[in-house]
């Protein structure tokens, strides 16, 4: 790429980019090289950048819809383009282990893709780090479409027939309850069991801890089916740990990527992250 000085992270995804300042507007050609990277690569890291909500939204716009945040959307009915991750506050209070939204927050524990509860599930997020733990608090990401080309023809072929019913108050639950409003606005949804990259053709699964069911199959074949792509998708040589740094800012493809937080000792650490998501596209299915 042109534009950009390259350095891979992981043999099935993720690259550091850098020689781009992500505030002073992106040119064209910019743009298009990080709509390839995020389809070549799927995570990608950019060191050393300054940036404030205004200009963090003005490149999630740049790169598609911004995603109205689905917790505050269903709570309140109010539109927030912004996510804060971490135990820090509107007030910049410091919230505790025991603290409601932090143990609400540690659903994220679970390998998901964000938002593919959604009717229209996410592209990408981008995330920006203003405070990080000094110890422990890492993200983890894998490739779902490494995982797929794991699979053997066969099963390629069959789960390429297959849809999985997507659900938050499903997924959410086995860790904090979800506020009733909140899980009213969010009904499970069908996806693809398989999706595939419209630019260059890869298929990847896409499942993860919302991926409930699998339409036709009985609960515990769903369960059955899932939880072992699961593990296999996600074994320790086929993780990329992601340590969070302060002034980079992030962005994975959620079409084909899993990620969880791996915790942190919020009584102790102070963490707040912004994030910001690109609506994605609703695929038809089986
Ligand atoms: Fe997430």
């Amino acid at each position: 790429m042109a534009e950009f000085k390259i350095e891979r992270l992981h043999a099935d995804l993720g690259a550091r980019l850098s020689g781009v300042d992500l505030s002073a507007g992106l040119s064209v050609l910019q743009l298009n090289e990080i709509y390839d990277a995020i389809d070549a690569f799927s995570f990608l890291c950019f060191p050393d950048q300054t940036i404030s909500d205004a200009i963090q939204l003005a490149l999630t716009r740049r790169l598609g819809v911004a995603e109205a945040e689905h917790v505050t959307l269903g709570k309140t009915g109010k539109i927030s383009y912004f996510g804060s991750v971490g135990n820090i506050n509107d007030d910049g209070i410091q919230q505790g282990n025991q603290h409601q939204d932090t143990r609400f927050q540690s659903g994220n524990h679970l390998w998901h893709s964000d938002s593919s509860f959604r009717y229209q599930p996410s592209y990408v997020s981008i995330m920006f780090p203003y405070e990080v733990p000094g110890e422990a608090g890492a993200t983890e990401f894998v490739s779902q479409r490494a995982a797929y080309q794991r699979l053997n023809t066969a099963e390629q072929s069959a789960y390429g027939k297959m849809s999985v019913i997507h659900d938050y108050v499903f997924s959410r639950t086995q860790t904090a309850p979800v506020d009733f409003c909140h899980a009213a606005s969010l009904p499970p949804v069908k996806h693809p069991l398989i999706r595939t990259n419209p630019a260059n053709q890869m298929k990847n699964l896409y499942i993860g801890s919302h991926a409930r069911s699998i339409v036709g199959l009985d609960g515990i074949e769903s369960r059955r089916v899932i939880d072992q792509l699961l593990v296999d998708t996600t074994r320790p040589q086929h993780i990329l740990s992601h340590s969070w740094q302060v002034g980079e800012v992030v962005i994975w493809d959620n079409r084909c990527v899993l990620h969880r937080g791996t915790g942190y000792d919020a009584d102790r650490w102070r963490r707040h992250m912004r994030q910001t998501r690109v609506v994605g596209e609703h695929k038809g299915v089986l």
